[in-house]
Parts: C-alpha cells; structure tokens; sequence
C-alpha cells in the first residue's frame, strides 16, 4: 500500500505531533507508514506523551531527533521551533488528548506542540483519542467543533472499546486509516474541480526590431504558484511571458511578449475561470509606437512616448461575473498601505502584497507575503517560493470556497 502511494507522499513534510495518551504506542506505526512512503517526517511530543512512548523509538523509525522542549537549546540548534512550524506541509497530532484539543482552541502555547501549532500556518489534522465521556463532553465538543471552523481537520475517533473498559467513541483511528487520511490531504486537494487562470513573468514592450522595455520578473513566483495549484487538484491554466522556467508537470501555458497578448490571452479564456490570479509583472506603459528597424543612436536626447497598457486584473475584476480573484502587489515602500490601495481601487477580494528588496520579491528565490482581504491580514513569513506558493494557494483556496458558500446560500 506505501509503496504505491509514494509518488503521492514523496518529499511531503509531515509534523507529527503525539500527545499524552495510551493510543500514543500506535503512532509508531503512522510513522512507519509514512517514512516508507518517503515522508519526510518530524515528530515533536508534548512532555506528557513521553510517558506513553519513548521518543527513541520514534526517533530511530523517522531517522530524526525528536522534539520535545520548548527552550531546549540542543534542539534550538538541529531545527528551532519557528523554522520547524514553517518547514510542515501538513501537521497531524496522534492521538489528540482532550487537553491537546482544549489548548489548541483556546491558543495556548505551553509547550512546545502548541507553541508550533500557533506559529504554522500549515494545514492542521487532529486523530482525537480519550475515554468517550471525555469525547462525548460539550467542553470538547465545543472545543472541537470550534477547531473544524477555523478549517482544523478531525480524523476519527473510532468507535470501540477502550483501554479503561467503556465503550463507545474516543478510540485513535487506526494507523493505517490515518495514513489513507493523508494520503487523501494530498490527493483530492482543496482545489479539486476548480479551473485556476494565472498570469505570470514579466512582459515586454517592443520599441524597435531588437529592443523592448521590460522588467526583472523571473517568473519563479507565478510558476510555483501554478505547480502548488496542481498539486491540490486545479486545471491550472497559465498565461506567462517571456522566463527561462519550464512549464510546470499538468500546467497548460501560453506564453507571449506583451502585455496586450497577454490581455487578450486572459481575457479569450476568463470565461472558464473559477480562479484567476495576477502574478505578472505587466508594463504599465508601453513605447506608442514600435520602429520596424533598429533605430540609429545619435546626439541628442531621446524622447519616448509612452501610452498606457490595459490592467488585465482590473478588467477581470470589473467583469459582471468575475471569477475569484487574487491579485499581487509589489512594493518598495509603504507596502500594505500600497496594497490595501491596490485592493480597493481594483476591487478584489484577496491581495498578496511583498515587500521589494535584494533579499525578497523580484528574481530572488525567497519572498514573503502579506495577504489583505475582508477578514484581516495574514503574514506568511519569508520562505522559498515553493514553499510560500502552497501556503498561498492554501489560504486561498479557504477563501475561494468560504466565498462560493456564501454565494450559493
Ligand atoms: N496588473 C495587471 N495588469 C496591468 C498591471 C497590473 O493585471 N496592466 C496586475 C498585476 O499582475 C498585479 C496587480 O495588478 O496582480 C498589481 O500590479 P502592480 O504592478 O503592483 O500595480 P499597478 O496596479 O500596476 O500599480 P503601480 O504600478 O502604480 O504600483
């Protein structure tokens, strides 16, 4: 079974959470699972769980150290507990005890579980094991149903009889269905059905046989932002300039030059769109006219005229039914007021906006983001584009359906 779910689960960074409770004997074997389907599996205890399974054991199936302190300098220096929170893709708490729950819902940071759950912004899934009147009790359920609203996953608990002799609800799944679980996360995605419309690169605005205007986009941003799309299950469809990247596997690109081809490439395909997302760096401006020769260079100065290109994002946004869209600003100073700008002047409902600087941004493999909708502001700190491009498509696929919910009710 692992093995044929490997293309699935390679590479996938999984957090493996274990909290106090007698079903925590049973995560060895998730673990297992999951590091033969080529995970890449961390797995962090809270003190009380140490006393249900040596955190060796864990240790010598992942190949890792396992965490357990907060302020535990030894493992500070291996993985701190902020670059570990931003290193998951998914993190899965097995077993979830009733106290597990009720700190998570109520945002506490005690240890240091809890400490990366707060500071990750990656998917959470909770496998809830206790005695069933723990389960059963309105404190957890609340605690619980509170956790599935803010977007937590709950996966079981199975139904049987229990160590301390009850019966009913609050036995941990089965290793082998949390794994179908994840497998599951990763297969279908939170994308799946959707077409997703992208822009991405740069353009560039011919002004004679051998010269254009242009810009330092790489690209790399868009693309990733595609590759993470596919990965959570979109027919993804991207219209990109000119860039040295490959097409992303299960991508359909267009390329072009302009920002007018690329106007026109969006606008022949919008209709199609559930998803658009603007990551190009368009010309605003391009030369009024282009000479069909090279022009000669001579002595005196040299004026252009410049004419405006038309905003593709404005214009979808504007469309009667416009698709959900993501727009993006890039920013050298006052970023977010910048950006909120952008946002109301063009009207759309979610903007990533990033701080341009030698480290972040344009052509550099790092960035981060700040996203403005409606609902407040989340930061998703700096991090390789590939790794910020599946956060974002994550929040904004919450987004996207929260929206769709509300239209549809
Ligand atoms: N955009 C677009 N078409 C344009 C210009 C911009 O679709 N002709 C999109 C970009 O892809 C991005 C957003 O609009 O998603 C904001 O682009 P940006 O260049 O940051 O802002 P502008 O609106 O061009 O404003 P300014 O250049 O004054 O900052």
């Amino acid at each position: 079974m692992a093995h044929s779910d490997s293309h699935i689960l390679a590479g996938r960074r999984i957090l493996l959470g274990i909290s106090g409770g007698i079903a925590a004997c049973k995560t060895a074997e998730l673990a297992r699972l999951l590091v033969t389907a080529s995970c890449d599996v961390r797995v962090v205890m809270t003190p009380a769980a140490t006393q249900f399974i040596a955190p060796l054991t864990l240790q010598a199936i992942t190949g890792w150290p396992v965490s357990t302190e907060i302020f535990d300098p030894q493992q500070e220096a291996a993985m701190g507990h902020i670059a570990l929170a931003r290193w998951a893709d998914l993190i899965v708490i097995a077993p979830a005890s009733a106290d597990c729950i009720a700190k998570l819902y109520t945002g506490q940071a005690d240890t240091l579980l809890h400490t990366l759950c707060l500071a990750s912004t990656a998917p959470l899934a909770l496998a809830p094991a206790m005695n069933t009147h723990m389960w059963q009790h309105p404190a957890t359920q609340a605690n619980i149903q509170g956790l599935q609203q803010r977007g937590v996953r709950c996966w079981g608990p199975a139904d049987g009889a229990q160590a301390c002799g009850d019966t009913g609800p609050g036995r941990l799944s089965e290793p082998t269905e949390l794994y179908q679980h994840i497998v599951a996360h990763f297969t279908h995605g939170s994308l799946a059905d959707c077409h997703l419309l992208l822009t991405a690169g740069p353009t560039r605005e011919p002004l004679d046989a051998v010269r254009y205007i242009g810009n330092r986009s790489s690209g790399r941003m868009g693309y990733a932002i595609a590759a993470a799309a596919v990965e959570q299950g979109a027919r993804v469809t991207l219209i990109s300039g000119p860039t040295a990247l490959a097409c992303p596997a299960g991508v359909t690109r267009y390329l072009v030059q302009t920002a007018q081809q690329m106007y026109d490439q969006v606008m022949a395909r919008i209709a199609q769109a559930d998803i658009f997302v603007a990551c190009a760096a368009v010309a605003d401006y391009r030369p009024e006219t282009c000479a069909d020769h090279k022009i000669k260079k001579g002595s005196t100065p040299y004026s252009l005229t410049l004419v405006p290109n038309p905003d593709i994002l404005a214009t979808v946004a504007a469309l009667p039914k416009p698709p959900y869209c993501l727009g993006f600003a890039a920013e050298t100073d006052q970023v977010l007021a910048h950006a909120e700008a952008k946002r109301q002047a063009k009207q759309i409902p979610l903007l990533a906006a990033n701080q341009v600087s030698a480290t972040t941004g344009i052509e550099t493999d790092e960035n981060a983001l700040t996203l403005l909708s409606d609902q407040g502001r989340i930061h998703l700190p700096q991090q390789p584009k590939q790794r910020l491009a599946r956060q974002l498509i994550h929040h904004l696929a919450e987004q996207y359906h929260a929206q769709t919910a509300v239209q549809n009710s």
